[in-house]
């Protein structure tokens, strides 16, 4: 018997870098990208495929740290089961080490497809506590935002150490997500955040403050489906983020083009350093501002859309 499950795909769209010093922030759903866990019940031990990291090899040879290996194990145990058999083949559309979610992504859809075959449906608060243990694995301090979105599948007001929020659009909302090809670690933008801000806390924790606050006057345009005001919200974001210099000039250009295309916002999302920018427009706009971006060296661009 075939067991499948799913996760979606995420994007900052306020209060990154902040989000680690006790911020708020905000994060979306991407669910035009998804990643795809299919489990084939056999014999054990447990095969995993992976292409996406050029893996197919049994769990038992996998170093007992390896994130892998380490969702399914905490899965197990919080399901009360042993490890299954057979095959597990991990699938993804999305883009690796570009602030999209991809490693919470790929554990959720694990934690998902080995509940399925166990008969269970486990609430989301319980997913994202499982993929958040992995996600320290692959991030060291992870603030938990990106584990909270992508198990609620749903907007969210992340702010630590209190229950997350699920939020409601007041208005239809259109996002393209443009790729700067540039590859960069989350664990090295936030280690170097980290060696600035200790230079000169009170300097970097004001700056975090006034991030924070935009993400909770974010969220206040976000319900009330203040689209515009939304976007000038993103645009001061980004500029907050230059300012604790985790722009690149490859990330500036997106911005502008979007911007001189007719996007209401536009900036980066996620640790920076490259990775992704993120661009709000009405949608006759859409088509200008992708060709924009593509002309300003996107990698790739992609749509996603929020309705109430
Ligand atoms: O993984 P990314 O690129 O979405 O970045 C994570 C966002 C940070 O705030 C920089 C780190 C974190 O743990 O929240």
């Amino acid at each position: 018997m075939i067991r499948r499950g799913s996760a979606c795909g995420k994007i900052i769209l306020l209060g990154e870098h902040a989000v680690v010093y006790g911020f708020p922030a905000v994060a979306i759903p991407v669910r035009s990208l998804q990643t795809r866990a299919e489990l084939s019940e056999g014999t054990a031990p447990l095969r995993i495929t992976a292409p996406l990291i050029g893996l197919d090899a049994p769990m038992t040879n996998l170093p007992s740290g390896h994130p892998l290996a380490v969702c399914i194990r905490l899965t197990a145990e919080t399901l009360g089961m042993a490890p299954p058999g057979g095959r597990l083949t991990i699938t993804s559309d999305i883009p690796v080490a570009s602030g999209m979610g991809s490693g919470a992504a790929v554990s959720t859809a694990i934690v998902r497809v080995l509940a399925s075959a166990a008969g269970r449906n486990l609430p989301a608060a319980e997913i994202s506590r499982i993929v958040f243990a992995v996600e320290q694995i692959h991030h060291g301090t992870p603030s938990g935002v990106d584990n909270t979105v992508i198990a609620h599948e749903m907007p969210i007001y992340f702010q630590p150490g209190e229950e997350p929020e699920t939020l409601a659009v007041g208005a239809p909302m259109h996002l393209l997500i443009a790729d700067s090809g540039v590859h960069s670690k989350t664990r090295i933008a936030v280690g170097g955040v980290r060696e600035r801000r200790d230079a000169d806390p009170a300097r970097y924790d004001g700056l975090f403050r006034q991030i924070g606050g935009l993400a909770k006057e974010g969220r206040a345009h976000l319900e009330s489906g203040n689209i515009p005001l939304l976007g000038k919200t993103m645009d001061r974001c980004h500029e907050l983020l230059r300012a604790i210099e985790v722009t690149i000039p490859a990330l500036d250009r997106l911005v502008e083009a979007a911007r001189q295309a007719g996007a209401y916002g536009a900036k980066l999302s996620g640790a920076g350093l490259g990775g992704n920018i993120i661009a709000l427009a009405d949608p006759p706009l859409l088509p200008a501002v992708e060709t924009a971006l593509r002309e300003s060296g996107a990698a790739d661009v992609f749509r996603t859309d929020l309705e109430p």
